[in-house]
């Protein structure tokens, strides 16, 4: 067995560990997510806490017994340190670092976006920088140009509510399962997106690509217009009937904003690679709405639903990364919030500029 990597994941909902080989191929993926929070239709951040110091071990255990990998073959363990529920983060924190130093090997602390950015490469070697990244979570919604692994320019992000958090929270006014994603993806099958006319935030994108803030996002509004109709069916009793058509005419207004904005991001940094990563990316809808707005020159990465939705297999593989990198980029302790390390700004006389050695530029971790 090849310097096997082990990666944690406890930031929010999902208690998940993964095995790596040196080269990056996943030897074992465990992800259990939590069902104790579906009767509240939300995460509870004690609840979860408790889960995961319940599920851990077996967890791990599980993972190593799939790769057929003992504990004194790891030679490191990278966990999710920031940003998240901080008693989830301090669960996974703990233990890893507690394992990692009786074992006598590296720990390395890994954010969680820079996780989700290496999920697509774990399926696809191809999905490597230079690419402009779309960030989709539960918790966050950033829009990113990387030249290269390690260098992230911020080109904008969500001023309210993630793009997750929007679908989680119109799931509910709508009386769907949580998480609110997958079950709005699913009725909205059978619906009519063009029945509500709801907004489209931020659509005409201000003063092209040199306005601050031209690539930001916002949710909010959308959300209290779905909430508004919704208060208006329900007094003729029709939002049952209506809900495959407000979750298709929500859906719809996300999509436009999402694709809206990153074919913009395309179009300002030269660059017609798109990785797709986060919860929200395992929408069938978008990923085909993105692949339409690039064309056929364009390329579009992302993974299947075990490396998009949150999984310790990316984040073993962004702490080889980190390895290879030398540098942690300040991350250490559980943080409930912390920039990702090599966040930069994004201007637009950066237009292919900031290019590295392009695709093959990959760092290939190693051990020694
Ligand atoms: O990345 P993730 O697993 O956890 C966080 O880091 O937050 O993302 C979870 C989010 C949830 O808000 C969930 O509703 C959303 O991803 N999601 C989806 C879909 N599957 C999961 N949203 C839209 N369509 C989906 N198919
Ligand atoms: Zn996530």
């Amino acid at each position: 067995m090849t310097a096997p990597i082990l990666g944690i994941e406890t930031t929010c909902d999902e208690t998940s560990a993964a095995v790596l080989d040196e080269r990056g191929t996943i030897l074992s993926l465990v992800i259990h997510s939590q069902d104790v929070h579906r009767v509240y239709g939300g995460v509870v951040p004690e609840l979860a806490a408790r889960d995961h110091l319940r599920r851990i071990e077996p967890v791990v255990a599980a993972a190593l017994r799939e790769a057929g990998v003992e504990r004194r073959e790891l030679r490191a363990i990278a966990a999710a340190a920031a940003p998240g529920l901080i008693g989830a983060l301090l669960v996974g924190v703990t233990w890893s670092r507690t394992a990692a130093f009786a074992l006598g090997v590296p720990w390395v602390p890994v954010h969680h976006m820079e996780g989700h950015l290496f999920g697509p490469l774990l399926e696809d070697p191809a999905a490597v920088p230079p690419f402009v990244g779309l960030l989709v979570s539960g918790g966050h919604t950033m829009l990113l140009w990387v030249p290269e692994w390690g260098r992230y320019h911020l080109l904008g992000q969500t001023r309210d509510d993630a793009a997750g958090e929007a679908f989680d929270k119109v799931g509910k006014l709508l009386g769907l399962p949580y998480p609110g994603g997958p079950a709005i993806e699913a009725a909205a099958r059978g619906g009519d997106p063009a029945r509500y006319a709801f907004p489209r935030p931020m659509m005409r994108g201000k003063g092209g690509p040199a306005a601050p803030g031209a690539f930001d996002f916002s949710f909010s509004g959308l959300k209290t217009a779905v909430a508004q109709t919704v208060a208006r069916l329900a007094e003729a009793g029709a939002v049952v009937e209506e809900r495959p058509h407000l979750a298709a005419s929500f859906q719809a207004a996300v999509l436009d904003v999402l694709a809206g904005r990153t074919v913009a991001a395309v179009e300002a940094v030269g660059c017609d690679r798109v990785l797709l990563g986060g919860g929200v990316s395992a929408n069938r809808a978008l990923r085909s709405r993105i692949r339409a707005e690039i064309g056929p020159d364009g390329r579009l990465f992302t993974g299947s639903p075990r490396v998009s939705l949150d999984n310790g297999a990316m984040i073993a593989r962004a702490g080889q990364f980190r390895i290879e990198a030398g540098t942690f980029g300040g991350l250490g302790e559980a943080a409930a919030s912390a920039p990702i390390p090599g966040m930069l700004p994004w201007k637009p006389e950066m237009r292919d500029s900031t290019l590295g050695d392009g695709p093959g530029s990959a760092a290939r971790p190693s051990f020694n």
